[in-house]
């Protein structure tokens, strides 16, 4: 058995073998492989025999899910109204540019991923970005390249 079919077997088994708790199964294995691999949706259907259908369709409407690995840490850009109007395009572009990311993109050695948001509901400190969930309002280039560059 594969590690990822063994971490399968032991989250479905944490959840009773209960088809009903899926949302729950992918949600312990996106925590725990910081994705989804086709490997483990595969598995996730046959150990919970819930069509294979199924489970593409549950994971893909949740944006909890990703079906590609992602980075140790998270860079994310808020791109809402307000942070929009206060320079969130420009502020996209400068850690776009530091990263050598597009959005939605996650570096080769997985060390960031990008992304963007439509509001993070704190539009006064907009433009915001958010990196391992520790939020900064409107940083200059050097504050930017310090808090990526501190990011192992
Ligand atoms: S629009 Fe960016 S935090 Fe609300």
């Amino acid at each position: 058995m594969t590690g990822v079919a063994a971490l399968v077997s032991k989250v479905v088994e944490n959840h009773h073998e209960d088809k009903d708790m899926l949302i729950q199964v992918l949600l312990d294995l996106q925590c725990g492989l910081g994705w989804l691999p086709q490997e483990a949706l595969a598995e996730v259907s046959r150990q919970l025999r819930v069509p294979v259908t199924r489970v593409y369709q549950v994971a893909s409407y949740y944006k909890a899910f990703s079906f590609a690995p992602k980075g140790r840490h998270n860079v994310t850009v808020c791109l809402g109204t307000a942070c929009q109007v206060r320079g969130a395009p420009r502020l996209l572009d400068r850690t776009a540019d530091l990263l050598k990311l597009a959005p939605g993109e996650t570096s080769p050695d997985l060390r960031f991923s990008l992304n963007t948001v439509n509001c993070l509901g704190c539009c006064a400190l907009g433009p915001v970005i958010v990196v391992d969930g520790k939020y900064h309002s409107n940083p200059s280039t050097t504050e930017l390249q310090r808090v990526l560059g501190a990011a192992e």
